[in-house]
């Protein structure tokens, strides 16, 4: 495989020539790298962040500070993968101006590129980014930003008019000059129609196979976060067990005093 960066660009040939995107999120530097090692294209600091780092119950609190804190961590991980950052709650829908703005200090912070939650609603701030140089992914169908609106993580686009309704908006967002474009919970035919719609890549999350890439949570991905898993992961490791029992042999081992042994017995790297 190619060490060379994954730009803005690629991912529009990976879709003309039919290969798949890999995306996954990551929140600092260490997973940033370990992920990006392993060949994942796309690094995105989600702002599930909200949820599966920081303890909220929903999106919402994340705050552009966060995000800048975060998309700083992943830039200093990833040495190929494109690193998008997300668009917090509140950070891009009061004006175009501030869309802007905010979206130019995750650039500033390593991010290659932004993501943000919308439809026609956004269309706007998009073009002014995509015009001064940012490049924006969209993101349609559930849009965890507007949870207490649809009132829960449901599926979206369910019926035959939310189904055109998403299909006009990945048309818009790809008009608008959006690179690629996430499709979050939608029936997996939906999907199909919108990829096959636009010339820009889909993301899929929960939305079948049909999708030009795939996206997933790492920490649900790799078994972290355990207070639920949504439906559609597959756990490709269960690190919420490997970490508890790690730590409670820890906690043996100090109690019964069989760590630390003797400094004079060990050799290695002295401090961190
Ligand atoms: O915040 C996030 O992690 C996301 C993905 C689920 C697409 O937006």
């Amino acid at each position: 495989m190619s060490a060379s960066r994954i730009r803005v660009p690629d991912l529009r040939e990976r879709k003309t020539r039919g290969e798949k995107i890999a995306v996954l999120t990551a929140y600092d530097a260490t997973i940033a790298r370990l992920l990006d090692r392993a060949g994942i294209d796309v690094l995105l600091v989600g702002d599930s962040l909200g949820m599966v780092v920081l303890g909220y119950d929903n999106t919402l609190a994340v705050t552009l500070d966060d995000m800048l804190h975060h998309t700083r961590a992943v830039a200093r991980g990833a040495e190929r993968a494109l690193v998008v950052a997300d668009m917090p709650f509140m950070t891009y829908q009061v004006s175009v101006e501030e869309a802007v703005r905010n979206a130019g200090r995750l650039l500033q912070a390593g991010a290659a590129a932004v993501k943000l939650e919308g439809g026609r609603p956004v269309l706007d701030a998009v073009r002014r980014m995509v015009d001064v140089g940012i490049p924006v992914m969209g993101h349609l169908g559930l849009q965890p930003q507007s949870v207490h609106q649809v009132g829960g993580y449901l599926k979206q686009a369910t019926d035959p008019r939310d189904a055109d309704t998403l299909v006009a908006d990945a048309l818009a967002l790809q008009e608008a000059g959006a690179f690629a474009i996430v499709l979050e919970s939608i029936p997996e035919d939906v999907a199909r129609t919108a990829t096959a719609s636009v010339h820009v890549p889909t993301i899929g999350i929960g939305a079948g196979p049909f999708c030009d890439g795939q996206v997933l949570v790492s920490h649900d991905m790799l078994g972290i976060f355990d207070r639920f898993v949504p439906s559609f992961v597959k756990q490709y490791a269960n690190l919420a067990d490997t970490i508890s029992s790690a730590a409670r042999s820890y906690v043996d081992d100090v109690r019964a005093g069989r760590y630390p042994q003797s400094l004079s017995k060990v050799s290695g790297v002295p401090g961190r």
